[in-house]
């Protein structure tokens, strides 16, 4: 009989890498393992040869890579006695957080900025049961907020500034590492709070053997030295939306504003860590306009039959025109994540497809003759 091995997610996956014990009740949805997927035709349109992957990071469990890092700051909110879990979010937050509490019977809170978040966030954080907090203010406004009331309330932080997020967000990179038996030359991530470039630096150090000044948990004495896994780490490579992009403009910025919602952030919650990585892998940061955005979006959608929520295309477009430049250099292996899944926000979608819908009567001549006006 062959022995089948469940998957029951990243925490027990990488349960030696993560702060867990054998006691620790394990608050998991099954995330992680999404796959890598080769991109087959955007590389062509570059005129560059370029192995180009993306991990679709849509693929977890409430459609967005949040999921990583809630396992573990919920399990360890749980392990620590925690009743409530408190975010604010421009959405994917919100919804991991709301269906990780329902998963380990606490509250969540969320505070989200009124009118900017995409509809099927909105409609998870709701569904799954969390008390869902509109503000009349941006994400920023909500992330000030939250800091200042789980002072005065008992309740667990959850964002990415809790360092249990980017502990779970790590594994990412090792997923990555395990599946090409190396790490990528280059990696490119969209930016908002910089907590994702981060975490994967964290990944690709760990697995590395090499320290980083970008990890909040050890604080310079990683808890999890071991035998490098790989030789290499990449350079890392974090879009902004030119909105939204105070990497770019080397400060805060007050009033961000992009069509990736997801990314509409403008004062960084891991702005000195970020600028580690980005010393320290030898990267870069760099803007793409709201056009651009979408451009790849679509380009991800018509020519991969990916589709991923708009502040995850950044990646792919900014990806796309640095491999086109020769900044990122011909022969290289470049991976791309794809944060969220494009269902999350179906109005974008919808309105970037106008007229992209016939109406006909209900009868077959009908039918026909739009199947062969179509093919014409
Ligand atoms: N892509 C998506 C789809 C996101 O939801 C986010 C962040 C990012 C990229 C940026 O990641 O902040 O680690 O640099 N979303 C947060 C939220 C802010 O509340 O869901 P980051």
């Amino acid at each position: 009989m062959s022995e089948s091995k469940r998957y029951t997610g990243l925490i027990e996956k990488y349960r030696d890498r993560l702060p867990v014990t054998p006691d620790t009740r394990v608050i998991s949805i099954g995330e992680g393992n999404t796959p890598l997927i080769r991109l087959e035709n955007i590389p062509a349109t570059t005129g560059k040869q370029i192995d180009l992957y993306v991990k679709y990071e849509g693929l977890n469990p409430t459609g967005s890579f949040k999921d990583r890092g809630m396992t573990m700051a919920v399990t360890q909110a749980v392990a620590e006695g925690s009743r409530a879990i408190i975010c604010a979010s421009t959405g994917n937050t919100s919804a991991a957080a709301a269906a990780y509490a329902a998963r380990a019977g606490i509250t969540a809170f969320v505070l989200i900025p009124e009118g900017k978040i995409a509809l099927g966030k909105l409609a998870q954080a709701m569904i799954h049961g969390a008390v869902v907090i509109q503000i009349r203010g941006n994400f920023d406004a909500g992330m000030a907020l939250v800091k200042e009331v789980a002072e005065h309330a008992p309740v667990t932080i959850v964002n990415s500034i809790n360092p249990y997020r980017l502990q779970g967000q790590k594994t990412a990179a090792f997923e990555i590492v395990d599946e090409l038996g190396r790490a990528p030359d280059f990696h490119c991530l969209p930016v908002g709070n910089a907590g994702n470039i981060t975490a994967h630096w964290i990944g690709y150090s760990e697995y590395a053997g090499l320290q980083t000044a970008a990890c909040a948990f050890c604080e310079g004495q990683c808890r999890y030295p071991s035998a490098a896994v790989t030789g290499s780490r990449p350079v890392m490579v974090g879009y902004q939306a030119t909105g939204a992009a105070p990497f770019l403009r080397g400060h805060m910025v007050d009033h961000p504003e992009t069509v990736a919602t997801a990314i509409r952030i403008g004062h960084p919650q891991s702005w000195d860590r970020a600028w580690s990585v980005q010393k320290e892998s030898g990267g870069w940061f760099d803007e793409c306009t709201d056009e651009e955005i979408l451009a790849a979006q679509k380009l991800l959608t018509e020519q991969e039959g990916i589709f991923c929520e708009p502040a995850s295309a950044t990646s792919v477009a900014g990806a796309v025109r640095d491999i086109r430049s020769g900044r990122i250099p011909e022969g290289s292996s470049v991976v791309c994540t794809l944060t969220g899944h494009g269902l999350k926000d179906p109005d974008t979608a919808i309105k970037q497809c106008q007229g992209g819908m016939l109406t006909i009567d209900a009868n077959l001549d009908a039918v026909k003759a739009a199947i062969l006006d179509s093919l014409a």
